[in-house]
């Protein structure tokens, strides 16, 4: 079975994480569509770095582990019991069956950082059919929450 190794974001990985997240296909997909400044970049990693509401987590191939492939950011609910999902598979990553293996060793590690958590919800466009289905393969189900925007809800209980 395929693993990847996941560990929490770090000052390093920022040049990586941008590239990543200016890929074609992640813009696509993306809530926001346009490509991301260095500057604006930047400013959002070190915000990101420091926030105690907003974990992000990278993963790589256990052969490759610098070569980071997986990024996977979880915005913490005020409520401090619920906290919403993205995720981010590189190009080169995509198609080999990775992203459950993203969603569910990122959800573990975010779950011991924050024991607190019960419930993650992912918002996925409409179109994004891959993405629905990488979290359905990762024990989401679909959530009976109104479309927002041409999204649809996904929801895990832990
Ligand atoms: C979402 C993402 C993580 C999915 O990973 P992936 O490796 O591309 O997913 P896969 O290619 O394994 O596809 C997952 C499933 O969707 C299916 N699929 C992929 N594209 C599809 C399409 N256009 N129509 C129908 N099914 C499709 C695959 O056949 C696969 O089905 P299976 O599990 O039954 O075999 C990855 O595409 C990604 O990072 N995309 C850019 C950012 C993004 O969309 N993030 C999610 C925001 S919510």
């Amino acid at each position: 079975m395929k693993t990847l190794i996941v560990r929490p974001a770090q000052a390093s990985d920022s040049a990586r994480i941008l590239s990543m997240r200016n890929e074609p296909r992640t813009r696509a997909m993306s809530l926001t569509t346009d490509v991301v400044t260095q500057d604006q970049h930047e400013a959002w990693f070190a915000k990101t770095l420091a926030s105690s509401s907003r974990k992000l987590y990278v993963a790589a191939l256990p052969a490759a582990p610098d070569a980071i492939m997986g990024v996977c950011r979880f915005d913490i609910a005020q409520s401090g019991d619920e906290a919403e999902i993205s995720i981010n598979l590189a190009e080169a990553a995509q198609g080999q069956g990775l992203s459950p293996i993203l969603i569910t060793s990122c959800v573990s590690l975010f779950q011991v950082h924050n024991p607190a958590i019960r419930t993650i919800l992912a918002r996925v466009r409409h179109e994004n059919v891959a993405s629905q289905k990488s979290f359905l393969r990762a024990g989401f189900q679909q959530d009976a929450s109104p479309v927002e925007a041409g999204c649809l809800w996904y929801r895990l209980e832990i």
